[in-house]
């Protein structure tokens, strides 16, 4: 959560290059829009931990709870000695549930773009499993090409992408994600998969617009971001957040709103923003049965098991190549 070192290590000089890029070229084109990745700086990071415990945002709470409940499910299917392939190392209470429950687990392989949290992750999972043998791979999930070779030779592999970060992607990407993920995981490969489920509307567009405006904050941090790293001058009162179910698409969609007509200077360029003007930032994709089983099948996968909580609110899928 600290500001600008004065020192940039080479990664970072990159990372902050891919961000100039990225913003530049989502600002000039039309619609505006700024890929959602871009959210997860370290503050940004905290805010999503923060949005993980509010009272709306069920999402977290209910997925922990589903897994919770059918680990041993979960290991069953999976059977004894397979290597667990983490998409992005996120909350390790979620990983922690699976590590625990899969008999002889050869490997986990967490695989995350950001070598700072990987290698923390990676350290506090063996101080607490000594016997586990953790081989992170630091890579773009999206882009990975192939596992560590001792892992690639484990007899099946069980992919892991929790927290709905699928719903992040839209359809042909989720598509082209899980094909990759399958060719990576073999055809003894499974996928444990979590996805948000549609619901009353009402309930959605709570989850993503809280009464203690956090999530207002983390899509606002976006700005702070560039101010800070490609010194933009976004006045943070001059925009809002606004996020809201779009019920054709069956997603959430989060923008940042001018409040009025102004310009602001990104990386030495300028940018008119009309009043009421928007930069699209995030979807969040809301799946039912029978899309959960089109995306599964339009991948070469398709789902052995459902499990969901009691109200239906959020799905953890088995997927399997057939
Ligand atoms: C991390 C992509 C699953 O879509 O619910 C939460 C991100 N954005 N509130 C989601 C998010 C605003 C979250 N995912």
């Amino acid at each position: 959560m600290n500001g600008s070192p004065l020192i940039l290590d080479r990664a970072e000089l990159d990372d902050r290059a891919e961000f100039r890029e990225a913003v530049l070229t989502g600002l000039s084109s039309t619609p505006r829009a700024i890929p959602a990745k871009f959210l997860y700086d370290a503050r940004g990071s905290a805010l999503f931990d923060a949005i993980c415990e509010l009272p709306e945002y069920y999402l977290t709470r209910t997925e922990t709870e589903i897994l919770r409940r059918h680990a041993d499910d979960i290991a069953t299917l999976a059977g004894p000695g397979c290597a667990l392939v983490e998409f992005g190392s996120g909350s390790s209470v979620k990983s922690r549930l699976l590590i625990e429950a899969l008999q002889d687990l050869s490997a986990y392989v967490p695989i995350d773009i950001s070598r700072q949290h990987l290698d923390a992750t990676a350290n506090r999972l063996r101080r607490d499993y000594p016997r586990l043998k953790v081989e992170p791979a630091c890579a773009d999930y999206m882009a990975l090409a192939h596992l560590p070779d001792d892992v690639s030779a484990a007899n099946h592999r069980i992919g892991f992408f929790p927290g709905s970060t699928i719903g992040n992607l839209l359809p042909v990407e989720a598509t082209a994600f899980l094909r990759r993920a399958r060719g990576l995981l073999g055809e003894e490969g499974a996928m444990v998969l979590g996805a948000d489920l549609k619901k009353d509307p009402r309930r959605l567009h709570d989850a993503y617009n809280d009464s203690a405006g956090v999530t207002a904050q983390f899509t606002l941090n976006l700005l702070r971001r560039m101010n800070r790293e490609l010194e933009a001058n976004f006045d943070l009162a001059a925009f809002a957040h606004e996020a809201f179910y779009n019920p054709v698409e069956g997603r959430i969609e989060i923008y940042f709103r001018s409040l009025k007509p102004q310009t602001v200077t990104v990386a030495g360029r300028s940018f008119a923003f009309a009043e009421g003007e928007r930069v699209h930032t995030e979807y969040s994709y809301k799946y039912d049965d029978a899309g959960i089983a089109t995306l599964a099948r339009s991948a070469g996968f398709t789902v052995a098991q459902t499990w969901t909580d009691p109200a239906r609110q959020f799905a953890v899928v088995y997927l399997v190549a057939p």
